[in-house]
This record gives structure tokens, sequence and C-alpha cells, in this order.
């Protein structure tokens, strides 16, 4: 048992502190946000992230879990504290490291004891030395401590799932026994645990988002290329996936990435690798490319619609992903605002994003489901694949629109049955244009 302070209550810090508690640990979880730590202590969450709830209500029952907005009560027993606030894209694509720092100040002020200090924010190479050297400034007197760097690879969506199944536990310092003692807090999780420096562990972090980055923008490449050649995109996925070099994972093509990860990490990799003299190549396709996937669906609309001015277009879909409230860099609300801009009527649901959306993009008319939405729609575009739209009423969507016409930017749907129910329909890369004819001359569809 280790007694453990998490700053930050958003996606990542709330999940990392509340799953420690539920492996035995004293948690003590801190925001600078009032609101959001008396909120929780009434049981009532910052962010929707299935399951979450259920393990913070064990948890401070349990007293294993509280929380608090000061530093001092925060730090008071704490052999570990792990700094999970925002690190958002700043000017020119740089990661804003603001909030960090004000993190590592107040470490430094208010800590009484030797203390690990670890990094689960997505910082930039050479952050770490920088939080070192921020809280050696700051001490009012010399107390030992130490810099550990351990890359958060949550999900959003699939959170806690991800924190107790880990691929991997990364693990970055120039502190071997510190690196130790945060090993030992993670063997519970039974995953290979990698012990290397700061700027390594840092630089893991970002390599892997921007491959998974990079996988995502290769498909939506490929797609393109089968809508042109005639091919099915997904059949391509499938059949590549099964290669074992390949695999099947982050092989979905439709409206490109989005969240509050892969766009700012692929922006701040490549900004850093700009500033220190590489050209990086790749990384800038993949943002062309992520960017274009999203034009692509209103040149669809056009394509079908003509001028989209006071069109109604219903957005199926408004989170970054399924399973999240998150809308930070949704590839829907970027269609949105497009779609805005061409003076169309811009109409939107989501299961559990709507409050979101409501206090930052007003412009969006919000509908109660996927059938009020449809009501009256010119075009619907599904951007978010929740469940929920997988097995929609498409009779009763169809008797609701005012023409039968969907954009599927996540392929949910069989573009044959859609169009055999009398939708126009395009999906993304569904080049495959019908039958299927075999050597018996049989056809499969
Ligand atoms: C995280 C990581 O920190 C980021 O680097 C990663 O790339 C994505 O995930 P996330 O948990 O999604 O960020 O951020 P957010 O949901 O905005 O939560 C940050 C929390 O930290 C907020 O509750 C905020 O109030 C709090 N905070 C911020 C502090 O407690 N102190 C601060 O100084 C700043
Ligand atoms: C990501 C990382 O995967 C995770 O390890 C951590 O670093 C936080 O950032 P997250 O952004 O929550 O997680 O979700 P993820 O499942 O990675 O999806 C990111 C975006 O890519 C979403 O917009 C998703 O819809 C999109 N995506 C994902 C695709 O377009 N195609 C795919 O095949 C997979």
């Amino acid at each position: 048992m280790s007694n453990i302070c998490v700053i930050g209550v958003g996606y990542v810090g709330l999940v990392t502190g509340t799953c420690f508690a539920d492996l035995g640990n004293h948690v003590i979880a801190l925001d600078i946000v009032e609101k959001r730590v008396e909120n929780l202590k009434k049981g009532i969450l910052p962010i929707y992230e299935p399951g979450l709830k259920e393990v913070v209500e064990r948890n401070v029952r349990a007293e294993r879990l509280r929380f608090t907005t000061s530093y001092q009560e925060a730090l008071k027993d704490a052999d570990f504290a792990f700094i999970c606030v925002g690190t958002p894209e700043g000017v020119d694509g740089e990661a804003d490291l603001q909030y960090v720092r004000m993190a590592a100040e107040s470490i430094a002020e208010n800590m009484d004891h030797p203390l690990v200090v670890i990094n689960k924010s997505t910082v930039p190479v050479g952050t770490g030395d920088w939080v070192a050297g921020i809280i050696h400034e700051k001490q009012p007197k010399p107390i030992p401590f130490a810099v550990v760097s351990c890359p958060e690879f949550l999900r959003e969506g699939s959170a806690v799932r991800d924190f107790f199944s880990p691929d991997r536990t990364v693990l970055g310092s120039t502190d071997k026994e510190a690196a130790n003692k945060v090993a030992q807090l993670h063997l519970p999780l039974r995953a290979p645990i990698m012990i290397t420096d700061l700027r390594t562990a840092e630089m893991i972090k970002y390599a892997s988002n921007a491959f998974l980055a990079t996988r995502i923008s290769f498909i939506n490449e490929i797609a393109n290329i089968c809508e042109a050649l005639g091919a099915d995109v997904k059949e391509v996925a499938q059949g590549m996936g099964y290669d074992k070099r390949i695999g099947h994972h982050f092989l979905e093509s439709g409206v490109g990435y989005g969240g509050s990860c892969f766009p700012k990490d692929v922006k701040a990799l490549s900004y850093m690798a700009q500033i220190h003299g590489t050209e990086p190549q790749l990384l800038q396709s993949v943002m062309e490319i992520n960017m274009t996937q999203r034009r692509q669906i209103v040149l669809k609309l056009q394509d079908i619609l003509g001028d989209l001015k006071d069109k109604a277009i219903g957005l199926v879909g408004l989170a970054f992903k399924e399973n999240t409230d998150d809308i930070r860099e949704s590839p829907s609300l970027d269609i949105a605002r497009m779609l805005h801009e061409l003076g169309a009527a811009v109409r939107g649901y989501d299961p559990v994003a709507m409050e979101n959306v409501q206090r930052t993009v007003p412009f969006i008319n919000l509908a109660e489901d996927a059938y009020e939405l449809a009501s009256g729609s010119d075009a619907l575009v599904i951007a978010t694949p929740w469940n929920e739209f997988k097995s929609l009423d498409f009779e009763r969507i169809k008797s609701l629109m005012k023409q039968p016409v969907i954009v599927d930017g996540r392929n949910l749907y069989d573009p044959l049955r859609m169009k055999a129910m009398g939708f126009t329909y395009r999906g993304v890369g569904r080049g495959y244009n019908g039958a299927m004819i075999s050597s018996s001359g049989e056809s499969h569809t």
C-alpha cells in the first residue's frame, strides 16, 4: 500500500487515481477547480467514462479515495505525486505547459518530505528535466525528490479497462531507485514494465500516438484510392489485418482522428522536430490527410445536394469518438463548422456529449434522438460510431427525412442494403460496386 496524490481530476487523473485506490492504495486527488472537487465529494463526476463512477464510489466508501483543492493536504503523506493536468495545444502547435508549471511550482512550495513526482500528462521531450529544475528552484528549503515519466495510454471510453489491462508500463528516470518504486506500484497490473531514461520515455508516448494516427491516415488515404478505383476499404483493411505483421487495430477509415491526444500530439511532435532542425514529412502528411477526411464529407454532401445554403444537415454523433462526452477536436464539430460557414442549418444529436456542445458550439440545433434529428433533414452525417446508431429503424428514418441522404463518415452501414432501402448513401472508401461474380457464375453480395 502506498500513499498517492494525483493532481488533476480530468479524464486521465480521475481514472488513474481511482484505479490506484482500487488496487489498495490510499489516494488523494487534487484539482484547482473547486466546483469539480465539491461535486466529486457529492459523488458527481466531472466526466463521462464508462464504469468509472462505480469504482469511484466503491473506493470513496472504503476511504481509500479522497478529493481536495489543497496542495498542503494532498502532499502531507504522499509517497508519489502524479501530475495529470492538461497539456493543450499552444501557439504554433507547441504543447502549452503552463498547467504543468503551476503543478510543479505548487508541489515545490508544499512538499515537506521526500517525494517521487510522476509526469503522466503527455509532455514534450525534455519536460521531466524542466519539471525537476522548477521544483529545485521553487523549494523553500532543499528536500530530496525524483522525477519519473510514466506516460498514460488510456483511451477515453475504455480508460478503466486500459488501466487494469495495460499492454505495458513505460517508466523513464535518471533515478533508478525512484523508477523501481514506481515499478512496484504497477506490479499488480502484471504487464511488462520498461524502465528507460526520461527523454526516451517521453518520446515513446509521442511516437506511439503518432504511429497510431499514421495508421488512421494511411487507411484513410487507401480509402480515398479505393473510392476512385472501385474497391471496398473495409474489406481491404480486414484482409490486411490478418497479416500478423500488420494486425487489425486502428485501421478504421472515416472522418479522421480527433480527441484530446492524437491531434495535439502529432502537432507537438512535428513542432519539436522542426525546432530541432529535422523535417517531419510523414507527420505533416498524416495531419493533412486527417483534415482532408473532414472536407471529403462536406464535398460528398455538396455533390449530392448541390448548394448547402439553408439545407438541414443532421450530425449523428458529436463526441470525438464513441463512449465519451469529450468533444475536444471532434471531427463532427469540424464538419459542423464547415457546414455552418456554407450556410447550412446544422443540427446534431449525441447520447452524452450534448451538454458540452451546447456550452461551446451554440449554432448546432440539438435533437432528442436520432429520429428527431432525421425529421425534416436533407441529409444525415454519421460522425460518431456509438452503438445506438448501429441498428437504427431506417424505414422510420427515411419516412421522417426531407430527402433520404446519408453520408456515413464511420462506415457503419452496408452500402448495398442502404441503397436497396432507397437511400442515397455514401460511405468512406466504399467503392465496391455491388455484385461479386464467383467462378461458378454465382453472384455474392
Ligand atoms: C490528459 C493529459 O494530461 C494530457 O497531457 C494528455 O495528453 C491527455 O490527457 P486530460 O485528463 O484529458 O489530460 O485533461 P483534462 O480533462 O482537461 O483534466 C485536467 C484537470 O487538471 C482538470 O480537472 C483541471 O482543472 C486540472 N488542473 C489543471 C489542475 O488541477 N491544476 C492545474 O494547474 C491545471
Ligand atoms: C488516445 C490513445 O490511443 C491513448 O493511448 C492515450 O494516449 C490517449 O489518446 P483516445 O484519443 O482516447 O486515446 O482514443 P483512440 O481510441 O485512440 O481514438 C482516437 C481517435 O482516432 C478517435 O477520434 C477515433 O474515432 C479515431 N480512430 C481510431 C479512427 O478514426 N480509426 C481507428 O481505426 C481508430
